[in-house]
């Protein structure tokens, strides 16, 4: 290799001294330099083996350098590195065929994007564009990236440093009913009100000004809130009724991730537009996009799409796609993946909820799951406080370093430490994380006051 260093110190140094990271205060961050990666685990340059329970940022669902994917990559760079997004080209083609297969309904098209922020803020110029209304619900409880767009439909905190952002955003709330917003008892009840709030909301705002409403189909980030029974049938026949554009944002939630192809899948529903990235390649090569259905790819069919991306549909990323999916199919992936859920995450993180009392509720699906943590499970007041940073956050952090000194990388978001790994990880590696899990609990345990 052409001068790249070998020695953590170096690479630490350069880091230090040149490298400007994201979402962080520069001088605070002490970013651990990593020299290899395989399967469900990382090394850094001590010989410090990492069982990875985050997935980096929930996107290597595939594993580390998995072979056949490492080897497609390799072919497509000696055959043809790049090719501008007029041409037409073999790997994206076939990623576009693929996709659009795997895809529910007569979502039959892929507009390519580098990632996960492009591919929503497309999504949103297309809802408009198709019904000439301009305004978008948004999820207080969300993130879809940080651009423009993306960052002014996030509903959470990353959100405030950007304002004001675009106009016509609609923020609602969605479904959690650990914390209802609807002061909801049961999944039922929490569903019907969810709807009742959204269908209010339009009708405040005039159903005819409404070009989209977006929902991460299963909450990444913001919880891991899995839907309860009906919501999302609830919210395609309110975009039904209304003409209402139905995004379902699946950058996190899609590609196996939740036992499913796509999230949707799980329940049965056809949204208009899909947006993914991680995992449809699982950032081997940095891939997004926008899978779109016939009507809307009937709405640009004479009149231009007015948007695009130098590297749209880049054939590096698309050759990694293709590859993917057909390892995904060949090696079961999918499949895997929901029963890692059913029947390895399921019963082991409620066997923690009854060690723990700190633990106030385990939930998800798939390999997607989230185990929030309390000061008391009767006011269910958070480990640490919303949004807090520095002190305030200690307790997460005390939780973190004791994961990591046992080898386990944890993510953590707010209170909650979200269970992530990739969707190719064994039984037997899920057990050494919950292990760790058991014992770094304790310290959460401490602050316990209930
Ligand atoms: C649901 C969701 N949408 C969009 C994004 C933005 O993706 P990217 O970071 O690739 O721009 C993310 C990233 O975490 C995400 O989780």
């Amino acid at each position: 290799m052409y001068g790249i260093p070998t020695d953590g110190a170096t690479v630490k140094a350069l880091d230090k001294q040149h490298v400007f990271h994201s979402w962080s205060a520069q001088a605070l961050i002490d970013p651990l330099p990593i020299a290899s990666a395989e399967g469900s685990y990382f090394t850094d340059y001590d010989g410090k083996r990492y069982l990875d329970f985050s997935s980096q940022l929930v996107n290597v669902n595939i594993g580390y350098q998995h072979p056949k994917l490492v080897a497609a990559i390799q072919e497509q760079a000696a055959r043809l590195c790049t090719i501008q997004p007029s041409f037409a080209n073999d790997a994206r083609s076939e990623a576009a065929r693929l996709i659009a297969e795997i895809a529910p309904g007569d979502l039959n098209r892929v507009f390519f994007t580098n990632g996960g922020a492009e591919a929503t803020e497309n999504a949103l110029r297309m809802a408009r564009l198709h019904t000439g209304r301009f305004k978008v619900f948004a999820a207080h409880r969300s993130y879809h990236g940080a651009t423009a767009g993306a960052i002014a439909m996030t509903g959470e905190p990353r959100r405030w440093a950007s304002e004001p952002g675009l106009p016509g955003v609609v923020r609602y709330f969605g479904p959690y009913l650990y914390r209802s917003a609807f002061y909801a008892s049961t999944p039922e009840e929490e569903s019907e009100r969810a709807l009742a709030h959204l269908r209010d909301l339009i009708t405040f705002e005039g159903p005819k000004t409404v070009a989209a409403i977006i929902l991460e189909t299963v909450v990444g980030t913001n919880g891991i809130l899995v839907p309860p029974p009906g919501y999302l049938a609830g919210v395609r026949a309110l975009c039904d009724e209304f003409g209402i554009v139905m995004i379902a944002d699946e950058v996190m939630a899609g590609f196996g991730r939740c036992g499913e192809w796509f999230a949707v899948d799980h329940w049965d529903v056809t949204p208009d537009l899909i947006t993914f990235a991680k995992g449809v390649n699982s950032g081997y090569v940095p891939l997004g996009g926008v899978i779109i259905n016939d009507a809307i790819n009937e709405t640009f069919q004479q009149r231009v799409y007015p948007g695009g991306l130098t590297y749209s549909g880049h054939p590096l990323g698309c050759a990694a796609a293709v590859a993917s999916i057909n390892i995904f199919r060949e090696e079961g992936i999918v499949e895997h993946a929901r029963a890692l859920g059913s029947d390895v995450f399921g019963p082991a993180l409620a066997k923690l909820a009854e060690n723990h009392p700190s633990v106030g509720e385990v939930r998800g699906l798939g390999a997607f799951w989230a185990v929030e943590l309390v000061r008391d499970r009767a006011t269910r007041e958070p480990l640490v406080p919303f949004n807090a940073t520095g002190p305030d956050a200690a307790p997460m952090g005390e939780f973190a370093a004791a994961c990591k000194q046992r080898g386990l990388w944890p993510m953590i978001a707010g209170n909650r430490t979200h269970v992530v790994p990739p969707c190719t990880v064994s039984a037997d590696e899920v057990a050494e994380g919950i292990a760790v899990l058991d014992e770094a609990l304790d310290v959460a345990d401490k602050y316990y006051t209930g």
